[in-house]
């Protein structure tokens, strides 16, 4: 049985996918790495939890040792809006901590998997069916991090035989824990505002087409490449994977379909609509699906089904 950590735990993947690994491997099995906030309800209670800040690469290595972990989920992460008003913070977190990652997971002789995301493109980057390898060149800290990352992981596999792996996650949309800071924030709190008030105002224009990925298929995503046949990988890091690409008046008309008096206006913040608009507005995910069997489940109508009836319940309590 794996013995797994995850860090960045109580984050908007992190704390999904760790309850779903305790469900896969087992309880005990799945350790919650976590940092300045404390794990809450299902995820305190239903295994164990550790103090592991990637920044600090003893702390790290001491549950590594303690648990005997051999796969680590390296979920701490510093997201692009707050990278872009933070750079050195996004800097030690998401290339120092990963570099402490790297390191520990040679030594100890763990699989590793990193999400590389849609920021790790940039301007010059084909926007339409973006490909698995073209330019990137990113021009946010977020995107620069995401990249070193990338080449980093693919270091570490063909230096050193770490087992590193990877998605380039689009913006996630999930109703269990908010995300912290992201361009793509908007496509989770449409769905609360739709529900709490039937309008929402929009920081990214109409037309500011974006990858984005319900949760179950970003898990989905995880799960499955860490799983999958070695040698069938010819990537291992930084696999595109999307669902649908959507702007906001498109998923403004999805939620109409279930509450029709839903209004959107728009208020765009130019820091994060500069950013949206350097990321691909659809990626080619085929290498994923050839190399390990991606596909995705819920398109953009299904999801919104769930997440409205979902929400509509969580906001009653
Ligand atoms: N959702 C992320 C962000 O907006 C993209 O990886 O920063």
């Amino acid at each position: 049985m794996k013995k797994i950590l995850v860090t960045g735990s109580v984050g908007q993947i992190g704390s999904e996918l760790t309850m779903l690994l305790r469900k896969m491997y087992g309880n005990d099995n799945v350790v919650a790495g976590i940092n300045r906030t404390q794990p809450t309800g299902q995820l305190k209670e239903s295994g164990p939890y550790e103090k592991a800040d990637c920044t600090n690469a003893q702390q790290i290595a001491a549950v590594v040792k303690k648990y005997k972990i051999d796969t680590i989920y390296h979920l701490a992460a510093i997201l692009s809006a707050v990278a872009e008003a933070k750079p050195g913070l996004a800097w030690n977190v998401n290339i120092n901590g990963l570099y402490n990652v790297l390191e520990i997971a040679r030594e100890h002789n763990c699989s590793v998997f990193v999400p590389s995301s849609i920021g790790a493109f940039g301007p010059n980057t084909p926007q339409d069916n973006t490909p698995q390898d073209t330019i990137q060149r990113p021009n946010t800290m977020y995107g620069v991090t995401k990249v070193a990352g990338e080449l980093l992981c693919d270091y570490y596999y063909k230096k050193f035989g770490v087992d590193t792996r990877g998605v380039r996650y689009p913006g996630i949309i999930s109703n269990e824990t908010l995300p912290g800071g992201g361009t793509t924030d908007y496509a989770v709190d449409i769905y609360y505002e739709a529900i709490k008030n039937k309008r929402y105002t929009c920081f990214l224009k109409p037309g500011t087409f974006l990858d984005m990925m319900y949760m179950p298929d970003a898990l989905k995503a995880a799960v499955d490449l860490m799983e999958a046949d070695p040698n069938k990988l010819k990537h291992r890091n930084a696999f595109n994977v999307t669902s649908m690409s959507v702007d906001p008046e498109m998923m403004a008309e999805s939620i109409r379909k279930h509450i029709p008096e839903f209004e959107i206006d728009y208020d765009v913040d130019p820091v994060r609509q500069e950013i949206a608009d350097s990321w691909p507005n659809n990626m080619d995910d085929s290498a994923a699906t050839e190399e390990w069997g991606w596909s995705y489940e819920y398109d953009l109508d299904k999801m919104t089904a769930d997440m409205l009836k979902v929400l509509s319940e969580k906001l009653k309590k």
